[in-house]
């Protein structure tokens, strides 16, 4: 039963697709036909993306897990089509080391490991999430790029050669600025290209009241009406980079 419900409303979503597909043609083109990069989603294409991913990839990362820590938010991971979507934003190269702050199940550890990108490490101060993110990774297929694991806080990660800061609303407030003081220290010791990207940038306003991070694109939520994140925030996704 729960199989044959899974396929109906699965089968649902994909005749449906079209239907709003044609409503909002522009983005379908870009994205299936002249694939380039596109911002938003419509109806049923976040789910349908996590349904594909989740299983193309054989990974268990769903869920809404509460987590046991004071300024820690919820586990959650981010959907699949954003992050897809993120990755092409970012371009990666050998040269950057994306580091996914608060990995938990290791969606986006286990996604950026697909791109041409010189390491990827997962941080994550919850040994049974890290766990199931080591198992994860290891049924990734396609594999381009060494990944690590960090048992730990992320204000314990040495950033030194840290190029990307992949943030799903991790946190609260005085840990960002926590980490915010460590990546400037570190960009003093190591000058290098730096961004953040934030998911669900709720405490973006520590990035804004430093001097060295410029904000230099923001998606915005009403392009994604499926995906309802906590707390509500007109802005899904902000890119920051430090200044030169
Ligand atoms: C919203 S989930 C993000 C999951 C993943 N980045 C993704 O996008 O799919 C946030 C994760 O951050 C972790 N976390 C919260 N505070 C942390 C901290 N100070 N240090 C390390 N991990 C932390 C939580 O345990 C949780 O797994």
């Amino acid at each position: 039963m729960g199989l044959l419900h899974k396929f109906t409303s699965a089968t649902k979503m994909a005749m449906l697709l079209p239907f709003h597909g044609v409503k909002q043609h522009r983005l379908m083109l870009q994205r299936y036909f002249s694939k380039e990069p596109a911002i938003g989603a419509i109806p049923y294409e976040l789910l349908l993306h996590d349904r594909y991913w989740e299983n193309h990839l054989g990974l268990d990362t769903g869920g809404w897990v509460p987590v046991d820590l004071e300024d820690g938010m919820l586990y959650e991971a981010t959907p699949y089509l954003l992050l897809y979507e993120i990755l092409r934003h970012l371009d990666l190269g050998p040269k950057d080391v994306f580091v996914d702050l608060g990995c938990g199940k290791g969606r986006a550890t286990c996604m950026a490991s697909r791109s041409a990108v010189g390491r990827v490490v997962g941080v994550e101060q919850d040994e049974n999430f890290l766990q199931i993110a080591r198992e994860n990774l290891e049924k990734v297929p396609k594999r381009q790029a060494p990944v690590e694991f960090f048992n730990g806080l992320a204000q314990q990660f040495d950033f030194d050669d840290t190029t990307v800061v992949f943030l799903f609303n991790p946190f609260g407030a005085r840990t960002l600025l926590e980490v915010v003081d460590l990546l400037q220290q570190s960009l003093q010791r190591n000058p290098r290209k730096l961004r953040i990207v934030y998911v669900n940038p709720v405490h973006e306003m520590v990035l804004l009241g430093t001097e060295w991070l410029e904000n230099v694109a923001t998606w915005q939520s009403d392009a994604y009406p499926e995906f309802a994140i906590q707390p509500p925030n007109p802005r899904m996704v902000s890119f920051w980079q430090a200044k030169s």
